[in-house]
């Protein structure tokens, strides 16, 4: 594993001294870079690659291997940024031995910093082993993709007291089994507020209010690339989806008019022997 730039050192420092841990997803070698030229802190290989990258119709089916494959490519695009890797559905619900193996291969295989886990106090334990093993856990509470159907669709969480009560629990269970920081998923920002000030480790709110230690979103909400989809928390900064069908079609239609390749992306005669390869060459 190659050491990143931004350590959990410097997370914590951050929360304590109120400056922002900024937090953005990424998939691929090409938006790694990006995301890392920004200086965000910490990149999130996140399992939300099943729906923006994949297709799928939720983060459920997304396996390890495909999950793999995306952080090998992100640490490839990484110098500075703490690396996340999500572990997928049922990679760490089975056993604990599995979830300590699975999140180990992150480290060894992809070269990732750490790892996050979705759930509270029914996940702490789990977190304990991970953490025993030396492998950084990052927490996830409140809206868990990976549990959207029992929790009954994408909604807001903690509205009610009781509610409210179980996430705090959660929260608590999370920082007392080791995890180094926390995601807090669509809850209300009183609520995300009151959890800030209790924990002591940073948190990192998605839909969860101004109030925590960090922000997260998916960089396909963002940057309007992913349509299907897009929660009310997810701020657009560019929508890119016009402007890529746009260039598209412009290609599509210059090669049917015959427009492209003009001259300038053609090679002229005597760049032939150059750059074609010799009949025998080709066999
Ligand atoms: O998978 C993901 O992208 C996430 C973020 C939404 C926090 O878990």
């Amino acid at each position: 594993m190659r050491p990143s730039i931004v350590t959990i050192p410097d997370l914590k420092k951050k929360a304590v001294t109120g400056e922002k841990i900024v937090m953005l997803t990424a998939y691929d070698y090409s938006f790694a870079r990006f995301v890392d030229e920004a200086d965000i802190d910490i990149i999130l290989v996140g399992d939300s690659l099943g729906m923006t990258i994949l297709g799928y119709d939720s983060t459920v089916s997304v396996t390890m291997d495909e999950m793999l494959h995306h952080a090998k490519a992100v640490r490839r695009g990484v110098k500075r940024a703490f690396i996340v890797a999500d572990m997928p559905f049922l990679s760490y619900q089975v056993s604990e031995e599995d979830a300590v193996r699975n999140a180990g291969r992150f480290l060894k295989e992809a070269g990732c910093h750490g790892v996050k886990l979705e759930g509270g106090v029914d996940m702490a334990q789990v977190i304990k082993r991970v953490v025993k093993a030396g492998i950084p856990v990052m927490g996830h509470i409140g809206l868990t993709p990976q549990t959207v159907t029992a929790l009954g669709g994408y909604k807001v969480q903690g509205k009610d007291a009781e509610s409210a009560g179980r996430l705090v629990e959660d929260a608590l269970a999370v920082e007392d089994a080791g995890a180094f920081a926390i995601v807090l998923e669509c809850i209300p920002a009183g609520l995300a507020g009151l959890i800030s000030q209790k924990l002591s480790i940073p948190t990192i709110g998605i839909g969860a209010g101004l109030d925590c230690d960090g922000q997260v979103l998916v960089v396909s909400d963002i940057l309007g690339l992913f349509e299907r989809f897009v929660p009310r928390f997810a701020k657009q900064y560019v929508n890119l989806a016009p402007q890529i069908r746009q260039a598209i079609n412009d290609y599509a239609a210059e090669v049917r008019e015959g427009r492209f390749p003009s001259a300038e992306h053609s090679f002229q005669d005597g760049d032939i022997p150059d750059l074609a390869p010799r009949a025998e060459d080709r066999g």
